[in-house]
């Protein structure tokens, strides 16, 4: 508990967004566990009908909260939910609140976006830069405030082959996407047409406006921007491979794993570029107190992935990695025969029929039996959900970076032995073939359900659903064919 970084919080409060989050829970977590915070205010909506409070409860009562039980650590004391939704003026917040924060909180951790690829410009601009204004303005006024750490994403950068860690304000910025969005400006069309083809959808995009936005006005306030590139499961803390999301890479590696993919779009050769949650909390954490104590400049970029320190790890090598411990150690859901990663450059035309019957008909088809056998039919949900996110991650799995790393490597560097120790977030020190270990049982316990008590079982199913499948596709070619060949010696006769 004495590292230099455990210190420097000492005392301190904190506010974080983006808590109900996959990324924003382990830096929660980590920041209670691991240093002398006094509070983090952590702000929080009502959502579905539950209110801010409830909810707070619930996300304590689970991993990553859960798992220090016995090492007293009191999560419930010090984490301190504010209602607050980043689209309102000043957060939404109640003005007594808003008081306390601005006396006590030194240091913002600020996590929160609209993550989604599908959302529409307006509503990522709203979430994703107006929400960041707001909460700008907020810190701006606080008495104590010490540092900010905007959690951006590699792709902000990502129409550019080369990913710089420094920032120049863009030529159309936020303040011209705003002029545009409200009607205003019509001359600026253009331009805005030309800025959104750059990019791969509006999350990228608005995250790239999002950075515009901290850069020109966080004034002199000691600021990191963080960009990690696809955030996977902690390779060690809550637990390793723990995650909760499916969103993006995760759910189609999980599908791999579990025979629902069937086809691919990527580029085998492309660097598979990720950092696990629990080193991306670590490094969020570290670079409060280095844009504090070490950093002479006002902004740092801080690029984050492990592409530069292991650029032999291609998307092809990651999928068939975790393919070989899939056969191995197979999971109870398993559906069918596993996707041999394939190696291409790019998809085949039939790519969108491929999708269609592989995974959707595929869906369809079991569904039915899952209903005529009397279960829930979950699996065309799940295909549909694919097949989206297959398109949606084309970009990234075909697009290779040059990534600077200086500002990023100077951070790790200066901190102290202990830290290091306690805040890991080296990613040359990562063992890939541990990460794919830990993603892979990770995926079976936590989101499969699997045990490792059931994996002589799972074999045995394996088994038996591969020959069962593989008889069903040869006896459905072999009637096909014998009733071609039936009807064209008709036909001719
Ligand atoms: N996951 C990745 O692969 C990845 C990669 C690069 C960068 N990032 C960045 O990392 C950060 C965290 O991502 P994540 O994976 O943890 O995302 P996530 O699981 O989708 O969490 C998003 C968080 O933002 C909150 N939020 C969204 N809109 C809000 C609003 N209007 N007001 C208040 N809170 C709001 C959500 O709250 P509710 O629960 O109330 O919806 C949730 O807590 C984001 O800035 C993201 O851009 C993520």
């Amino acid at each position: 508990m004495d590292s230099p970084i455990s210190t420097f919080f000492e005392g301190k409060c904190v506010l974080v967004t983006g808590f109900s989050g996959f990324l924003g829970k382990v830096l929660v977590a980590k920041l209670i566990k691991s240093t002398r915070v006094k509070k983090v205010y952590v702000l929080i909506r009502d959502k579905n009908g539950v209110n801010y409070k409830q909810r707070t409860i619930k996300l304590l009562s689970r991993l990553p909260f859960t798992v220090d039980k016995n090492a007293n650590v009191s999560y419930s004391d010090r984490v301190i939910p504010v209602k607050g939704d980043l689209t309102h003026t000043g957060l939404g917040i109640r003005q007594s609140e808003l008081d306390i924060l601005k006396k006590e909180v030194s240091i913002v951790f600020h996590s929160a976006a609209e993550v989604r690829f599908n959302v529409d410009l307006s509503t990522n601009y709203v979430q994703n830069v107006e929400g960041t204004a707001n909460l700008i303005r907020i810190c701006r006024n606080f008495d104590n405030i010490l540092s900010f750490v905007h959690i951006s994403s590699l792709y902000s950068a990502g129409h550019q082959t080369v990913i710089e860690d420094d920032l120049k304000p863009l030529d159309f910025g936020y303040k011209e996407m705003k002029k545009c969005l409200s009607g205003d400006y019509l001359e600026l069309n253009d331009k805005l047409k030309e800025m959104v083809a750059k990019f791969p959808n509006s999350y990228t995009l608005t995250k790239a406006l999002a950075e515009d936005l901290v850069l020109q006005e966080m004034g002199d306030i000691p600021t990191a921007i963080i960009r990690p590139s696809i955030v996977f499961v902690a390779v060690q803390e809550p637990a390793p491979g723990w995650g909760d999301t499916l969103q993006g890479i995760q759910g189609i590696t999980i599908s791999a794993t579990t025979g629902l993919l069937q086809t691919v779009n990527w580029n085998y050769w492309t660097r598979f570029e990720m950092v696990p949650v629990d080193q991306c909390a670590n490094l969020t954490i570290a670079s409060a107190w280095y844009m504090v104590e070490k950093s002479p400049n006002k902004l740092k970029v801080i690029n984050f992935s492990t592409g530069p320190f292991h650029p032999d790890w291609t998307f092809g090598r990651f999928f068939s990695v975790a393919r070989e411990f899939a056969v191995k150690y197979p999971s109870s859901k398993q559906l069918r025969p596993l996707i041999v990663p394939p190696k291409i450059k790019k998809a085949s035309i039939l790519f969108p029929v491929q999708k269609f019957i592989y995974h959707t008909l595929f869906a369809l088809f079991l569904d039915l039996i899952f209903t005529l056998l009397g279960y829930k039919k979950i699996l065309y949900k799940y295909a549909c959900k694919l097949n989206e996110g297959l398109d949606h991650i084309v970009f990234f799995a075909s697009h290779q970076y040059e990534i600077k790393t200086g500002n990023y490597l100077k951070l790790v560097e200066s901190l102290s032995p202990e830290d290091k120790r306690v805040f890991p977030c080296d990613l040359r020190n990562l063992n890939f073939i541990r990460q794919i270990r830990c993603t892979y049982f990770g995926f079976r316990k936590y989101f499969l359900g699997d045990d490792e008590a059931n994996i002589e079982a799972s074999r045995n199913r394996s088994k038996l659903i591969c020959f069962v499948y593989r008889a069903t596709k040869w006896s459905f070619f072999l009637i096909l064919s014998l009733s071609i060949f039936t009807l064209y010696r008709h036909v001719i006769s």
